[in-house]
């Protein structure tokens, strides 16, 4: 007799849409095996923001050593993914986990809600390190028109799917849904935040700042793997349900990351009304423009900016930190189930 977890049928039976809502989440057998790999890769870059020491960071902002642009730039940032973040984390566990009717997927999405959580830490964190003025940043995301034009784009789409007569069973559902992982995964995550990492991770990489560097770099490693698994999961979804993926759909797709990526070159022209550290604003808009090329590349739609990249430097950083030896300043040893003692 087949034991529960041989029989093929049940893998067969797994979908990553319109599947029960409300069941044992039943991980075996797998079936997306992707997804699994994105959790295991999320637990092995487990980190904490207090974990990273912020004495410099406090001696260089009290010292008054940077200039009004290169302190604009910080406060813009930390506004922006002070609040980001928590849009995130709520459009994960509010609009979409409850739609994602797959074990293996709603595994990776309890990981990824706990990191966000920890991004959230880090901005409370470094804001409580600097004695920055709290208020000041955390009402950035209405006060400054730049952050509030990019959280309103993101927060009508969580209202979307909380219509109570929303469903993805339907075509038009689904391609809200589509809509939202797109808006989410591809937008914020992929493209809202990258000028704010090309900015923060420059004052690391001239060795201003580090502190903020480095948990900019863990973050970026966390996102970096976010997008990857809401990538597989647009392109899963696109191949379970094809009919989906209307010509009109791309287009307006299409169209939504062109909006985006303007509201983006906003921003970073609003962080950097002239130039810093060798960072020009004309340069974001090609750096925006590149990676809207990338990501829109790799759903299937056909890049459309062709602009070069200005920040080379960014890719190294994206690779350096796939290093296990990455943690420069890591002061505590998480215990591994294999070194457990119960004596
Ligand atoms: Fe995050
Ligand atoms: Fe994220």
């Amino acid at each position: 007799m087949n034991s529960l977890f041989e029989d093929r049928s049940l893998t067969e039976q797994k979908q990553l849409l319109n599947g029960k809502q409300v069941t044992v989440n039943q991980l075996l057998p797998l079936k997306y095996h992707w997804a699994w790999e994105h959790y295991l890769n999320a637990c092995a870059n487990h980190w904490m923001p207090n974990e990273v020491p912020m004495n410099k960071d406090i001696e260089t902002w009290r010292s008054h050593s940077l200039t009004e642009a290169e302190r604009l730039v910080i406060m813009r940032n930390l506004g922006f993914f002070a609040t980001a973040e928590s849009l995130v984390g709520n459009n994960l566990v509010l609009a979409i986990f409850k739609h994602i009717t797959n074990a293996e997927c709603r595994q990776y999405l309890l990981r990824q809600a706990f990191e966000e959580a920890v991004h959230s830490h880090a901005f409370l964190y470094i804001v409580e390190s600097l004695g920055l003025n709290e208020r000041e940043v955390f009402t950035m995301y209405h006060a400054i028109p730049a952050i509030a034009r990019k959280d309103a784009f993101e927060m009508n789409l969580t209202a979307a799917l909380l219509d109570p007569h929303f469903a993805t069973e339907t075509l038009e559902g689904a391609q809200t849904f589509l809509k939202n992982l797109i808006g989410y995964y591809v937008i914020m995550e992929g493209i809202f935040f990258y000028s704010g990492f090309a900015m923060i991770l420059s004052f690391h990489r001239r060795n201003k700042m580090t502190g903020i560097g480095e948990q900019f770099q863990y973050i970026l490693r966390d996102e970096t793997i976010h997008l990857n698994f809401g990538i597989d999961l647009i392109n899963g979804i696109k191949a379970e349900k094809p009919e989906i993926w209307t010509s009109a759909f791309q287009q307006h797709i299409l169209a939504l990351i062109q909006e985006a990526v303007e509201l983006e070159i906003a921003y970073a022209q609003d962080c950097l009304p002239q130039g810093i550290l060798g960072l020009q604003p004309g340069a974001f808009q090609h750096y925006v423009q590149h990676i809207a090329d990338r990501r829109l590349e790799r759903i299937g739609l056909p890049a459309q900016y062709h602009a070069p990249h200005p920040f080379p430097w960014m890719s190294e950083t994206i690779d350096l930190s796939k290093e296990k030896n990455f943690f420069e300043t890591r002061v505590t040893e998480y215990q591994a189930a294999s070194t457990l003692r119960w004596d």
